[in-house]
């Protein structure tokens, strides 16, 4: 792995007295409304996983909270002393590569500087080629630029699996790998769906839209099980954007129904987003006490350490 000649900041664990959800094992659809208070769902079926662990990203609908989801759920786990890497396979131009910094190596000529679209294309390349450091000790990053859309457009030898060869090599130290999906179910997105052991859900909780785009998810989700990675799973489905309201509580309800073994986890809303990323930072370290940041540490720890605080 790279380490950087940048200044790294270490990632604090919250503490205090904070205002997580309440952990239930059902979806509450019986309560008055006013009584009712949304709460993260953990059915009695649901395992954490064991690491390291692969995690992709994924809805095909845009503007889902899936590069929120990535993020937040890093900085978590980077405070909780995971070692985590983010994926950019997003082609977008406004992508998480564009906002998040991260080093390369001042030792590496500007003519070497690498990113996932060369993964694809050099067979000689490593993961570690493309990996960087990030000013948080240890969030390390694979940047993607919008040529990565070569990809989709060329579909290389392989594309389908590559990022499985890459990922599947024994420890390279580190213990979960996110992938952030862009809009969109195409060569890129099944690639990173070969890849991983859970694919995480991010839906607006407030758009009807979202549940009903779910439909052609699941189809390539159930794909890819039967032809290329029988044991993938879908973890979580984090309700983002989450304000109380009738509709947030009807689709937290459908979603739950939807996936039955699945964590449903909402994470609430915060206008300060648009300014955390426009000083491009995390949110978990623009505003720390943000309701969002303290839902995305209860997903990182119900996903990844089996609960414990
Ligand atoms: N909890 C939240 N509270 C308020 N705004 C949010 C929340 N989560 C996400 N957003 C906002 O919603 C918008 C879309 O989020 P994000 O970029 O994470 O979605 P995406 O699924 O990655 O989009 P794309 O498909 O374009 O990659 C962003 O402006 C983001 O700041
Ligand atoms: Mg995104």
């Amino acid at each position: 792995m790279r380490e950087t000649q940048g200044e790294t900041v270490q990632v604090t664990p919250l503490s205090g007295d904070l205002a997580f959800l309440d952990i239930v094992t059902e979806w509450d659809i019986e309560t008055a409304y006013h009584h009712w208070r949304a709460a993260a769902v953990v059915p009695p079926t649901f395992l954490p996983a064991p690491l390291p662990r692969v995690v992709a990203i994924c809805n095909q609908k845009g503007g889902a909270g899936k590069t929120t989801t990535a993020l937040e759920l890093a900085m978590a786990l980077v405070a909780r002393g995971l070692r985590v890497r983010i994926i950019d396979a997003d082609p977008q131009e406004a992508s998480l590569s564009v906002w998040l910094r991260f080093f390369y190596p001042e030792s590496l000529p500007e003519g070497s500087r690498r990113n996932l679209m060369h993964l694809y294309f050099q067979p000689e390349l490593t993961l570690e080629d493309v990996t960087y450091a990030t000013p948080y000790e240890g969030l390390y990053f694979v940047p993607s630029f919008p040529d990565l859309e070569d990809v989709e457009s060329k579909q290389p030898t392989g594309t389908e699996t590559t990022l499985q060869y890459h990922l599947s090599k024994p420890d390279d130290g580190i213990d979960v790998t996110l992938i952030d999906c862009g809009p969109g179910l195409g060569p890129l997105t099944v690639s990173a769906l070969v890849a991983a052991h859970d694919v995480i859900i991010p839906v607006q909780a407030g758009s009807g839209l979202d549940v009903r785009g779910a439909a052609a998810l699941n189809r390539t989700i159930g794909t890819v099980k039967q032809r290329l990675n029988p044991d993938l799973r879908v973890a979580a489905v984090i309700l983002t954007d989450f304000e109380k309201s009738t509709l947030a509580r009807q689709i937290g309800a459908r979603l739950a129904r939807a996936y039955p073994d699945s964590v449903v986890l909402p994470a609430r809303t915060n206008i300060r987003i648009g300014a955390a990323q426009l000083a491009r930072q995390p949110l978990r370290t623009f505003e720390p006490g943000a309701t969002t940041v303290l839902d995305y540490d209860l997903g990182a720890r119900i996903l990844f350490t089996g609960g414990q605080a």
